[in-house]
């Protein structure tokens, strides 16, 4: 079928998160002319939901090494050292920025940034917003500046649905659908990949919505290696309760907040020296015998020790959420279970979010640099949504070559099968059960291997290669194909470590790898090495 194109920019942002907002900013600053994609409302996006904050080594008894140390210790072994030593060096400049645009974040009664404390953190580095809303005060600064800057247009309700490439191979535009339901090619001299996670190929997840990971799979599809896609991290405390998915922050295990089981024992400390705030992949894992042991579906967050009146300023929006669930927190506890949260793998790329394909690149949850290992320390990840734009705009602007050409059109060969809406809805919720069931926190060969014969039987039904103009089918493709992606790579790492947990394979490797998976090519291990080596090696 032959598509239009409609409009002509220097770059597309997919994606208005955090990390994509910063870089539209980023280049209309460098007086690039940026569109900038939003799947729903622009605000619409984990970065919305975000609660315990960012860690930045601001306290005087702190510094960039000693934050280092807790992301490799977090990490086990898979972290891009080099890469992560950056973005922690940059971090302070980067709050600086937030703060220049209006976000004030809380202070304590000496006119000091708050830190709070969360896992796997030797010291208080948490700064946060409205309490436990960081994600929420921050989002709409950064909405309401991009709003004003006349570079920047925003297109809401507006789906990619698949890269266009030109005949090099570079990417040169996106096919999208946009609120009227028009398809259309919108073109661009580069583009950035900015669409966050993958939580909702799982049923019990934190991430919302639009989080099922299309960008990844969009870029995969045309051409751009992926890296560890089976490191998946569960939090240990969602909520469990029926309503929307809700995160209950670690800051409150940080500040006293205690786990213990339906028969009331208090267990953490059973599983690790740190209790409750053992790395996050050894806290959830503890979580999930526990409720093995107990044949319970929860545990409860005690938080008696909390005074109320702090509690409620505190951690306001956790404090309503449980009014409004008639949940009785203080009493009984916050019922908890580990739920899907964040997506260490995804789209591989250097420091500056550069990928294997020319004039893509990509940032925030959706990239993997190598910065979050095998397992991510908390706040990192807005860390990285605050730092990473910045030097991505700067290798941009330096090597960005004009490829727009005189296209007008482009031709794309589609699925045009009739999908009935009850069937992809229950294909859906299918999906992401048997994923729940089988790639979640602790994974065995027979039911990897098994699930990937389910996966397989799927293509035949719903083809992933070929694209449908129908979003709610277009979306089952992409997280069809991604979760046959991350159980094979599940399947084929052989070891435990960090998020990546096999019960038949439970010691740690001989050596640290990246697994890569690209287009027609087996899946291969690249060893974990330098950034410097990795630009080389991309390029
Ligand atoms: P997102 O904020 O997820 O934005 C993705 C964007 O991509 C959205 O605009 C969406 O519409 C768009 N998009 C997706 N697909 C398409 C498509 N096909 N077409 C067009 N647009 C598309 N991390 C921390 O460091 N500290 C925290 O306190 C913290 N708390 C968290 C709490 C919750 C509940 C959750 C879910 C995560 C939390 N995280 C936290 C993780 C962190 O918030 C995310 O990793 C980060 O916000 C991701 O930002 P992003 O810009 O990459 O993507
Ligand atoms: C939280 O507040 O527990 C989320 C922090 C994070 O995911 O980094």
């Amino acid at each position: 079928m032959r598509f239009d194109v409609a409009g002509k920019y220097d770059v597309i942002v997919i994606g208005s998160g955090i990390s994509g907002l910063i870089c539209a900013l980023e280049l209309a600053k460098k007086n690039k002319t940026v569109c900038m994609l939003a799947k729903e409302a622009v605000t619409e996006g984990s970065s919305l939901y975000a609660q315990g904050g960012i860690a930045v080594p601001l306290s005087e008894s702190d510094s960039v090494e000693k934050h280092l140390q807790d992301t490799l210790n977090a990490g086990t072994g898979l972290i891009n050292i080099d890469v992560a030593r950056e973005i922690i060096a940059h971090s302070g400049s980067s709050l600086e920025q937030l703060i220049s645009y209006g976000v004030n974040f809380d202070l304590t009664k000496q006119n000091k940034i708050h830190l709070t404390k969360e896992a796997a953190h030797s010291t208080s580095r948490v700064c946060h917003v409205g309490g436990d809303a960081s994600g929420r005060y921050i989002t709409k600064v950064l909405v309401d500046k991009a709003c004003r800057e006349p570079n920047i247009s925003i297109s809401q309700g507006t789906v990619a649905l698949a890269l266009l490439t030109d005949e090099r191979k570079n990417a040169n535009g996106v096919l999208v659908e946009d609120v009227t339901r028009n398809h259309y090619a919108l073109l661009a001299d580069d583009i950035v990949i900015a669409t966050g996670g993958i939580g909702q190929i799982f049923t019990n997840t934190t991430n919302p919505k639009v989080c099922t990971g299309d960008g990844i799979v969009m870029s995969y599809r045309g051409g751009a290696e992926l890296q560890d896609l089976e490191m998946i991290q569960f939090h240990p405390t969602g909520l469990f309760d029926k309503g929307e998915p809700f995160l209950i922050s670690e800051a409150i295990r940080g500040e006293g907040g205690k786990l213990k089981n339906i028969k009331g024992e208090y267990f953490a400390n059973r599983y690790h020296e740190q209790g409750e705030l053992a790395p996050r992949d050894v806290l959830s894992r503890a979580i999930f015998f526990e409720l093995e042991k107990t044949n319970s579906s929860h545990v409860f967050l005690d938080i008696s020790n909390f005074d109320k009146d702090y509690f409620k300023s505190r951690f306001p929006s956790i404090y309503q959420t449980c009014l409004d669930r008639k949940i009785e927190f203080f009493e009984i506890g916050i019922p908890v279970a580990p739920a899907a949260h964040y997506f260490i793998g995804g789209i591989k790329c250097d420091l500056s979010g550069a990928t294997n394909i020319g004039n893509l690149w990509c940032v925030g949850e959706c990239a993997s640099n190598g910065f979050h290992g095998a397992n991510r320390l908390a706040s990192n990840s807005l860390l990285e949504c605050i730092v990473s734009p910045h030097f991505l705009v700067e290798q941009l602007s330096e090597n960005s070559k004009v490829t727009l050409n005189n296209v007008n059109h482009f031709e794309i060969d589609l699925d045009l099968k009739e999908y009935d809406d009850d069937i992809v809805f229950r294909m859906t919720a299918d999906l992401k059960r048997n994923n729940s069931n089988t790639l979640g926190l602790i994974r065995t060969k027979s039911v990897l291997s098994k699930h990937l014969d389910y996966l397989t039987s799927l293509f035949e039904l719903l083809n992933p290669d070929k694209l449908s103009l129908n979003c709610q089918v277009q979306e089952l493709k992409n997280m069809i194909l991604l979760s046959f992606l991350i159980c094979q790579a599940a399947l084929k790492r052989e070891h435990s470590l960090g998020v990546h947990y096999r019960q038949d394979f439970m010691s740690l490797p001989s050596e640290f790898k990246h697994s890569i998976s690209r287009k027609n090519t087996e899946l291969y291990w690249l060893s974990q090495m330098s950034s410097s080596s990795l630009t080389a090696n991309l390029r």
